[in-house]
């Protein structure tokens, strides 16, 4: 019997492909494949491994006639559709915690580096200067911080504000009451939330509910000078209505990792003097990355070997 083929159309680390191969499976990894490319060699697969570079479309799904198994090195699975997947009999899997301390790690520097003006002092300094009192910092201690998401990553990053002397108010719908108090957070509305921040970090994935969470609304009754941290997914923000918001001064600086449309392009955010952005880092840890590699990568062995559905994404697919 032939070999079943899998094709990593992502960066992953060389473990995810090692342990596939070690399995029996026939391997072909190509990151940054195109999408042309991707539509042509998807006919010929029986499991697709991505990360959040590949969008997997409905038109990807319909043409991967042996596609059994998608799997998504990460998180979040907005960049896969999902519900098609369901609908022709794909299980979509994905390495849901393995990147969760180095989301919470990458939150916490850009919270860091927004209170004390890191990147833009460090920037003065590679042109020559030595401007002592041009970087006024603020303090976490004391402060606020309102969660938007108290999920696995949500719960961390409340644990190490906390260990700065921060107050934190969380916002999440989906949880029970219970959570909160066993984070040791006040549970609290979205408005509440948004007038009490005095820092706003948010940890949601993107679906239609979440979609513009942080809009015009959000930022008109926002406390004055409230900065805020974005790792989760572009879309949750406005982006318009946050641009807005830092020129009007409302809002003191934000920090993003995540844009509504990655790579960003002519984003009216990028280059504003008070916001810092990263190009969707939370993951990338040598740690996080060999994690999620060997996670999927087994996840996908024991659905396509066993047929094994821990952790599955659309167990609807199983009915
Ligand atoms: C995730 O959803 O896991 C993160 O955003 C990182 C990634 O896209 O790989």
């Amino acid at each position: 019997m032939a070999a079943q083929r899998i094709l990593i159309s992502d960066e992953v680390a060389e473990s995810c492909a090692a342990i596939l191969k070690a399995r029996g499976f026939e391997v072909e990894y190509r990151p940054g494949l195109p999408a042309d490319q991707l539509r042509e060699k998807i006919s010929d697969c029986d499991g697709l491994i991505v990360r959040s570079a590949t969008k997997v479309t409905a038109e990807v799904i319909g043409l991967g006639k042996k596609l059994q198994v998608i799997g998504r090195a990460g998180a979040g699975v907005d960049n896969i559709d999902v519900n098609t997947a369901t609908q022709q009999g794909i299980a979509v899997f994905n390495a849901a915690a393995a990147n969760t301390l180095s989301a919470v790690e990458h939150t916490l520097a850009l919270m860091l580096a927004l209170a004390r003006q890191i990147p833009r002092a460090h920037l003065s300094m590679l042109n020559g200067k030595w401007e002592r009192n041009a970087f006024m910092g603020v303090e976490l201690f004391g402060k606020t911080l309102g969660l938007i998401g108290l999920g696995k990553i949500g719960r961390e990053v409340a644990a190490r504000a906390q260990a700065f002397g921060m107050h934190v108010l969380a916002y999440d719908p989906l949880i029970p009451d219970e959570a909160f108090q066993r984070a040791g957070v006040t549970q609290s509305s979205l408005t509440e939330l948004v007038r009490k921040g005095d820092f706003i970090s948010i940890h949601v994935p993107l679906t239609r509910e979440t979609k513009n969470l942080m809009g015009v609304e959000q930022f008109n009754i926002c406390k004055r000078n409230v900065r805020i941290i974005n790792t989760s997914r572009g879309g949750v923000i406005d982006e318009n209505a946050l641009a807005q918001a830092l020129k009007d001064g409302r809002v003191a600086g934000a920090a993003l990792d995540v844009f509504e449309k990655e790579p960003p392009g002519n984003n009216s955010l990028i280059g504003l003097p008070n916001v810092i952005t990263t190009p969707h880092l939370g993951a990338s840890t040598v740690e996080a990355q060999q994690r999620v590699a060997e996670e999927i990568a087994q996840l996908v062995v024991d659905f396509l070997l066993y047929k094994k559905v821990e952790n599955i994404v659309n167990p609807e697919v199983l009915k």
